[in-house]
């Protein structure tokens, strides 16, 4: 009976209004009522669908939009992101097709290696296709007073372009040239923290990350001083080099279970990626 809806799937690259109709599926199928949400993921997709960095598309059964995915491009590696389906019409196959398109998709493109950050809903879907796990993150939150009470000021500058030292270390942390994303993010209003040489972070709205640096020391000093900035949101990957003393910096806002955790998942070449040096994603699979 699954195999008979999966052949009415219809799959194409998604247009303008399909990125606004995806956007709202997506944040649909995480369970949430939110236009805020729904529309941050459709100005983050539309940002990477006219930079030129992110393919998305949208799934429709009987003429009805009903799924979103996107494949975020690289040079050799490729991210899937914004995977969602509508919830009354998850379980019938519309996820492994979505999938199955943009694996496809990602192979044409030369793509040798994918990545993603799994939800508990995706995790099944992932490993059938051949995604393994490598380790978990979670959305944490930045305390409000920053730097804490009796802690100077930290030495951090704020800068308009990117320093190249700044992709070196990005490309060393990722294993992959993401140059043309983190200019597309600063475009957006995205603001660059300096530790000296030693890491930078990015500041996109409320959110830090990416935050990437070369020990807990400078990583420290960008998350103080984003947070005197505004920034009270985290995605930190919990990588086994992550150090605890950073992690217990930052708070757990939400009850157990209703916390984004997400689970990175990998297929293909391995990437040639430094992970110790990222303290900070600039999204999980919640956009
Ligand atoms: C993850 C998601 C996109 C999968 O889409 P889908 O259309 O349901 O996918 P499929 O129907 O192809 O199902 C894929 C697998 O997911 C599991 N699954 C899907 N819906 C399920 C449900 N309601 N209950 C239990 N398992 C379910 C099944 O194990 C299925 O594998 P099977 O074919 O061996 O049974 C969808 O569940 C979703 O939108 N979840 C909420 C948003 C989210 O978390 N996105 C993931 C971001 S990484």
């Amino acid at each position: 009976m699954n195999r008979n809806r999966e052949d009415r799937v219809a799959i194409r690259t998604a247009d303008e209004t399909m990125l606004r109709e995806g956007s709202r599926i997506f944040v649909l199928a995480l369970g949430r009522d939110d236009p805020a949400a729904e529309d941050h993921l459709f100005a983050m997709s539309k940002l990477l669908a006219d930079g030129g960095c992110g393919h998305f598309i949208g799934a429709s059964l009987g003429g009805r939009m009903v799924g979103y995915g996107a494949l975020v491009t690289y040079e050799h590696l490729g991210w899937i992101a914004f995977m969602g389906t509508e919830p009354g019409m998850q379980g019938r196959g519309i996820g492994s097709a979505m999938l199955a398109r943009l694996m496809d998709e990602a192979r044409g493109r030369g793509i040798s290696s994918l990545k993603l950050d799994a939800t508990n809903a995706g995790i099944k879907l992932y490993a059938k296709h051949g995604f393994t796990e490598e380790y978990p993150g979670r959305r944490l939150e930045i305390p409000a007073r920053c730097p804490p009470p009796g802690q100077p000021a930290p030495k951090v500058t704020l800068a308009a372009d990117l320093p190249d030292w700044c992709l070196v270390m990005d490309r060393r942390a990722f294993g992959e040239d993401r140059s043309k994303l983190l200019k597309l993010i600063l475009r957006d209003g995205g603001k660059l923290l300096l530790a000296g040489e030693d890491g930078f972070g990015v500041l996109h709205g409320r959110k830090l990350g990416p935050l990437v640096a070369d020990g807990i020391e400078p990583a420290l000093r960008i998350l103080w001083r984003a947070g005197d900035l505004g920034a009270r949101v985290i995605y930190v990957p919990l990588h086994p080099g992550m150090p605890r003393a950073f992690v217990e910096k930052l708070r757990d806002p939400e009850p157990e279970g209703k916390a984004v955790c997400c689970v990175r998942m990998a297929f293909g070449e391995p990437v040639d990626d430094e992970y110790d040096l990222v303290f900070a994603a600039h999204s999980a699979a919640t956009g």
